[in-house]
Parts: structure tokens; sequence; C-alpha cells
């Protein structure tokens, strides 16, 4: 894509698919959902609670740019018992409305127009734009769908320009599922630290991911915790989407200019929201361990099933709640195969192209959904297929 001005971005692709079939279910359709990005579950009742508590106990007001004290607290501690990684509270931690904020802030409040930042393709849908926003040019790297969607670190190193500053990483992945190696981790890192990039670190799956995959948390790589930028948040292991909390660790250098940046554009976040993450981050973590089985039962059956549609093929994911399979043998581009899936089948999955051009000719579809939902998408998607065949 082109550097363009902000007033020609264009829409979200996923809120246009998921409009569209909302309006589709206005007009009488049945719909199912496998477009959005979200849990199906609501949020654990604890934290619910939590948050009611504190909005009972007067919590009303502003609080600090940065978010409530106890939270950073909280996710100072879990990043130090889980990782042996220091960040202080007070000055390395920020809490972030969603880690659409905090990928947001990291590439505007460091990058200057004119700077490049690596880019996975395919990739979530905010790193390209959150990038044209500033001027700062997006270059994208491949992931590689033989290899499970791993990125090749030969293939970034000869992507990089005096002009490349920061490179962001996205693992466990949306749309692939794919989850880096700890190998190719390690020598991104080295490479991060020979060319002096600035790594952001979308973590936001990271406890989302099905053994034997193990998840890295690039803060442990040898060299990185001081130019490493780690993003993570609430929104799908503990399934509070609507809650908009993330947060962000970072050696004080980089957060702090990403603080002043949210001073003027948010101020603070929801700070009775806060109360309940707090209480997600410190209490019983077995709702959401459920949830992360559930979907692991999910992944097993759909990575299966669609493996099985004539014309579908894709590797099975190691994490996140994604299935991104490749309907190049259909003859159908990804874009003409969500729009025939959601017209003809009423099952509203999102096109690979809007992922990056890699993308194209694939389809993505959240398995976010009850196994019974996506038993009958399944079997709506074989019957378009095998009418699409006989035509
Ligand atoms: C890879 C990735 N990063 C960030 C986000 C944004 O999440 P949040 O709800 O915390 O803003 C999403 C949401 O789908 C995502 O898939």
């Amino acid at each position: 894509m082109a550097l363009i001005s902000v007033k020609r971005l264009p829409k979200q692709q996923i809120r246009v698919m998921f409009d569209r079939a909302k309006q589709m279910e206005k007009e009488g359709r049945n719909i199912i959902h496998l477009e959005i990005g979200r849990p199906d579950f609501d949020t654990p009742e604890h934290i619910v609670e939590a948050a009611v508590e504190a909005l009972r106990a007067g919590k009303h007001h502003y609080c600090p740019n940065a978010g409530i004290p106890e939270l950073r607290q909280a996710v100072s501690q879990r990043y130090a018992e889980e990782y042996q990684l220091n960040y202080d509270p007070a000055t390395e931690v920020l809490i972030t409305n969603g880690v659409a904020e905090g990928v947001f802030l990291a590439i505007n409040a460091l990058l200057d127009p004119g700077d490049q930042v690596l880019i996975p393709d395919p990739r979530w849908v905010n790193y390209e734009p959150d990038a044209l926003i500033n001027f700062v040019e997006p270059i994208s790297y491949s992931l590689y769908e033989d290899n499970g969607y791993q990125p090749d670190p030969d293939e970034i190193a000869e992507k990089l320009t005096p002009r490349s500053r920061m490179l962001i990483l996205a693992s466990p992945s949306n749309p692939t599922g794919g989850v880096i190696s700890p190998e190719i981790m390690e020598k991104i890192a080295a490479l991060a630290v020979q060319k002096d990039l600035i790594v952001v670190s979308d973590e936001i799956y990271e406890k989302i991911i099905y053994p034997p995959a193990q998840h890295t948390c690039a803060g442990v790589l040898e060299g990185l915790h001081e130019r490493t930028i780690i993003l993570n948040g609430f929104s799908k292991y503990y399934s509070m989407t609507g809650w908009r909390l993330g947060f962000t660790l970072a050696p004080q250098k980089l957060l702090e200019p990403m603080l002043r940046y949210h001073q003027y554009m948010i101020t603070s976040t929801n700070t009775f929201a806060q109360w309940g993450a707090v209480k997600a981050l410190t209490s019983d973590q077995s709702p959401s361990i459920a949830m992360r089985d559930e979907f692991q039962k999910r992944r097993d059956f759909v990575y299966k099933a669609v493996n099985r549609i004539p014309g579908f093929c894709c590797t099975r994911p190691a994490g996140a709640f994604y299935l991104f399979p490749s309907v190049q043998q259909t003859g159908l581009s990804g874009i003409q195969m969500a729009t025939l899936l959601l017209e003809k089948a009423g099952v509203a999955t999102v096109a690979g192209e809007y992922f990056g051009y890699k993308g194209a000719g694939h389809i993505r579809i959240s398995y976010a959904n009850s196994l019974d939902n996506l038993k009958m998408a399944v079997e709506k998607i074989e019957e378009v297929m095998t009418d699409l065949s006989l035509e």
C-alpha cells in the first residue's frame, strides 16, 4: 500500500463483514459468525463482580494516566513470576485501551514519518494502517505457510534498509494461528540487536496456545529486553473484548514517549474496569484455562473438517483461535469465497486478502464459536462447494 492520507484509509474489513452479516440477520437470514475474533464466552463472573464492586465503592474518577497502580503492580508481578522479567510498575508499565492502542502508540510515538516498520504478512489488520497514519512506511516480511507460518530471519535481514527502525512480531498470530519457534525467535533477536531495531511483540494470544507449541516472550531473549515493547491484554484470554483493556511493558526510555501520546489521546483507561482486570490477573485462572481447552477441541475439529472440504487446505494452527485455509484450488479468490459463503451458506468469514498480500486466496475462519455452530458451518460450506462443483 502506498503512503496515503488518513482521510483515505480503507474501512476495517473485519468490521465491514461483521456489519454485513448483522444486516443480513436483520433481514431474516440465519448467519453463523466465524468472522469476528472474539471469544464467545462471557467474562468470568468473579472479574465482573470485581468491577461492579469497584463502581459501588466509588471508583468513579480519573486515575493516573498510566493506569491504577494496583493493576500496573499486578502486571509487573506476573511477568516477574512467569518470565523473571523486571518491569518497574511506576515507570515501565502502561495500561492501554486494548492492545490496539498499544500498537498505535508504539508506532506513532516512537517513529517519525519516513521511518520503516517491518510487519508480518499475513498480519492483523491494524499494523499497516497504524503506520500509514503517521507516514511511516510498512515493509512486509513473509510468514511461510508450508512451515507453519514461520518467518524467515534471512528474508527479514534482506528487507532492512537504513530507514528500518522497528520490527513487529506477533506470536501466536492472527490470522494464521502460527507460533514462532524459539529457534527462529532467537535468530530474529540477534538480528534486532545487530541492526539496532525496536522490537514490538504483540503477545495478545500468549496463553491461547496448544501443546507442544510453546510461547516465547520476546523480553526474555538475549539483548531484547532493553529494546522491546511487549503488548498484551485482557480481551482474548479473559474474554474481555468490550472492556477495552491492554497493557504495555517496556523500558522507561521507550514507554515514556508512548505514555505522553496516551495522555493526550486517551488520558487514562476506564478506572472501574481496571479493578476487574486486577482480579483477572490475581485470582483463579481456571475459567480461562477451561476456555483455552475448549478452543483446542474446536481447533482439532475444525482443522480436520475444513481440510476435508474439496479445494480447501490448511496447516494446523498452534495458537490463537483462527484457521487460515487456502481456497486457491477452488479457483476463487479469498474475497470471492468469503462473499459466496456469506451469501449462499450464511457463514461469515473474512477474506485473506485483507490480512496482507500473502493472504490472497485464503479465508480466515474464527473458531471462537460453539462446536455445534462450527459443525453446522462446515456442513453448509460443504453443501455450497458441492453445488459449485456441479454447476
Ligand atoms: C494480533 C492482535 N493484536 C491486537 C488485537 C487487539 O486487541 P484488543 O482488543 O486488546 O485491542 C487483536 C484483536 O483481534 C489481535 O488479533
